[in-house]
């Protein structure tokens, strides 16, 4: 048995998941339910991404312990997929203490091989991203540096770090993209590459020393592994490489990662460099989709659009959401989620056009022929071309699928329903029916019900409950394979069909209330009032004023080095001068917005806020009562 090994990035979880992240896990479950059907032995995996800076503040801003934090959101990123119905063979965290050791062994063995060395790194860094960038690759904005990728400002660090001799790698990428011209699709994204690749590599930094929220770096414990080649190794270590699992062995090197288009660089370049320092074979494809909006807005928590997919499908069903996004959303391009044309497909393609005919075909079934599979008849020369075309589509969809081109394999399906209708009219059952040509009549139903069948099957990767239902009206028990779509007359003459009610219910466009618009009105009743989340995002701790002195030229501030416990040592810059001397402020518990951004007064960077009372012209400190271990939490 061949066998297909596809993944999905492993999820941030600095956040829950909403449509868009979504996106990428529906699309590689529909492809790995195609590859099973097509008999392969498929090992679907996916994921979460706990490690990095970004995670470590996301937990800090909740109060929460790093891995508590991670439990609660990969929790969540779980019970979307069951709900989804995401049929993942396996699920990795990179906090997971197998994963941790296979990223040392991987490590270790790039050091091995030479491809590590210390050095001394400055860049600029996006946290949001958990990516560095030159100069000449951040953009200006507003007299800010911000990220090329998300738009958010960007930190410079300097940092002694060990690096990864990724130029070393150049050529030999090169000639696998030469050798290779299909391993980065679409090729708009593998041009992208080749331009980073003729311009030349630098070596990037794999570890980092400022926080320690991250896997050990193998011989300098001092170091934490960078977030993104910790990430990268999940796809080898979820099959035990290095741990002798025989999983490895059979399934490596992954036939498809799937990943959005803003990581391709790690995927495509990065990844595959990795993989030649320690002499395991690449990928062979990494497909990079576009992004989606929602209603022509960026998808974002403060939009509120950022929405928990099962809404939709709460409201339209699984497979509606499922069809849309393959249907609507040419695969490997950007593109819109809009509920409008959610409806509309679901309105036309599903319910007339694929419903209509299933409706309509069981319907005579049922009153012509005892509900029973008819027994066909002679084929006269309209059933030949019907067999035909059956024949035909399969070919073309099948090929497309091969190729991942999923919304021209849709089109190509929907237009064989249509053909599928035409013959129905043109056939004319129901006058068939009317002059008791029954012999004609179980031929013309029986051939729609086969055509109909093999709608279901070819549906079946990305609308599986409805294609189930329809297997079942059918009367069709077996476990579908492509067997069953290759011939034609499958269909058990005298097996039980069922009629049931409409497989897809219309919406009356004119009165339907979108999912985003609901939870938009739900956010303007609360205007002026916050939630709790709001309030957990203030991370508020006790921290001690170890030394404090005025800050020359400054009439009001006074510049502090304060203990914060488990988040370490920092300076604070604050207006106290005309209301305490400096020595009166040594020792002191004061209390401390930990997660503000940081801001420069005097030439001194003050990483936080202390907390005080004003009255008039009185100020006075927000300390606490007795005694408490600095970086306690305040809540
Ligand atoms: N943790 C990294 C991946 C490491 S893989 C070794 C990461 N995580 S992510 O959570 O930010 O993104 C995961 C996937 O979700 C990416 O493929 C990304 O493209 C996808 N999407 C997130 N928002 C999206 C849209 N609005 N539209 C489509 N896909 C989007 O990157």
């Amino acid at each position: 048995m061949r066998k297909f090994y596809i993944t999905t990035p492993i999820y941030y979880v600095n956040a829950e998941p909403h449509i868009g992240s979504a996106y990428t896990t529906i699309i590689a479950d529909i492809i790995a339910r195609y590859k099973r059907f097509m008999g392969y032995d498929v090992f679907f995996l996916t994921g979460t991404d706990e490690h990095g800076l970004k995670i470590l503040q996301a937990a800090q801003a909740k109060g929460k312990k790093p891995k508590e934090f991670c439990d609660e959101l990969a929790q969540k990123f779980k019970d979307l997929w069951k709900d989804l119905k995401i049929t993942n063979d396996y699920f990795i965290r990179t906090t997971d203490p197998e994963h941790e050791e296979t990223v040392k062994f991987f490590v270790q063995k790039m050091k091995e091989n030479g491809d590590v060395y210390k050095g001394t790194y400055s860049a600029w860094y996006c946290v949001h991203c958990e990516t560095y960038y030159d100069d000449e690759e951040v953009v200006e904005k507003d007299g800010k540096k911000v990220c090329p990728v998300c738009g958010r400002e960007v930190k410079w660090v300097e940092e002694e770090n060990y690096f990864f001799r990724l130029s070393k790698y150049n050529d030999a990428l090169k000639r696998h993209f030469e050798e290779n011209p299909d391993f980065v699709e679409p090729d708009f994204r593998r041009n992208e590459m080749l331009k980073i690749l003729e311009k030349g590599l630098k070596d990037i930094s794999i570890t980092r020393t400022t926080f320690k929220w991250g896997i050990p770096f193998p011989g300098d414990e001092d170091h934490v592994i960078y977030v993104w080649v910790d990430a990268l190794i999940n796809y080898v270590s979820a099959l035990g490489y290095g741990r002798g699992d025989e999983k490895f062995k059979k399934y490596w090197p992954a036939d498809l990662h799937l990943i959005g288009k803003e990581i391709n660089r790690f995927h495509s370049l990065i990844w595959p460099a990795m993989l030649m320092s320690v002499g395991l074979p690449l990928p062979e494809k990494v497909f990079a989709h576009g992004w989606l909006t929602v209603n022509g807005q960026k998808i974002s928590k403060s939009l509120g659009n950022a929405i928990d997919p099962r809404e939709f499908v709460k409201k339209y069903s699984n497979d509606v959401v499922r069809y849309y996004l393959v249907r609507d959303i040419v695969f490997g391009k950007d593109g819109d989620f809009s509920e409008e044309k959610l409806v509309r497909r679901l309105n036309s393609d599903l319910a007339n056009d694929y419903g209509n005919l299933l409706h309509r075909t069981l319907a005579m079934v049922k009153k012509h022929f005892d509900s029973k599979v008819p027994r066909p008849y002679e084929n006269e020369e309209i059933d030949r071309a019907l067999i035909e075309e059956t024949n035909k589509t399969v070919k073309k969809f099948v090929k497309l699928m091969d190729n991942y081109k999923l919304t021209e394999a849709l089109d190509v399906l929907w237009n064989y329903i249509a053909y599928l209708n035409t013959y129905f009219d043109r056939t004319r059952p129901w006058i068939l029916a009317k002059e008791e040509n029954k012999e004609r009549l179980a031929t013309v139903l029986y051939n729609t019900m086969e055509g109909i069948l093999k709608v279901a099957l070819m549906a079946l990767p990305v609308m599986p409950d409805s294609s189930e239902e329809v297997l079942k009206r059918l009367g069709f028990d077996e476990k579908p394979t492509f067997g069953h779509l290759e011939k034609w007359g499958i269909l058990r003459a005298g097996a039980q069909i069922s009629h049931g009610k409409p497989l897809f219910e219309k919406i009356d466009l004119s009165k339907f209330k979108k999912v985003v618009e609901v939870n938009k009105e739900m956010k303007e009743v609360e205007t002026g009032v916050i939630t709790i989340d709001d309030f957990a995002k203030v991370d508020l701790r006790v921290a001690k004023i170890l030394n404090a002195e005025r800050v020359e030229g400054s009439e009001k501030l006074i510049r502090m080095d304060i203990d914060l416990g488990e988040l370490g040592k920092r300076q604070l810059v604050g207006g106290l001068a005309k209301h305490y001397k400096p020595e009166e402020l040594v020792g002191r518990l004061i209390v401390v917005v930990v997660n503000l951004k940081p801001r420069k007064l005097f030439g001194f960077e003050s990483r936080g806020m202390l907390l005080a009372a004003k009255y008039g012209d009185k100020l006075k400190l927000i300390t606490v009562e007795g005694e408490i271990e600095p970086g306690a939490k305040i809540s």
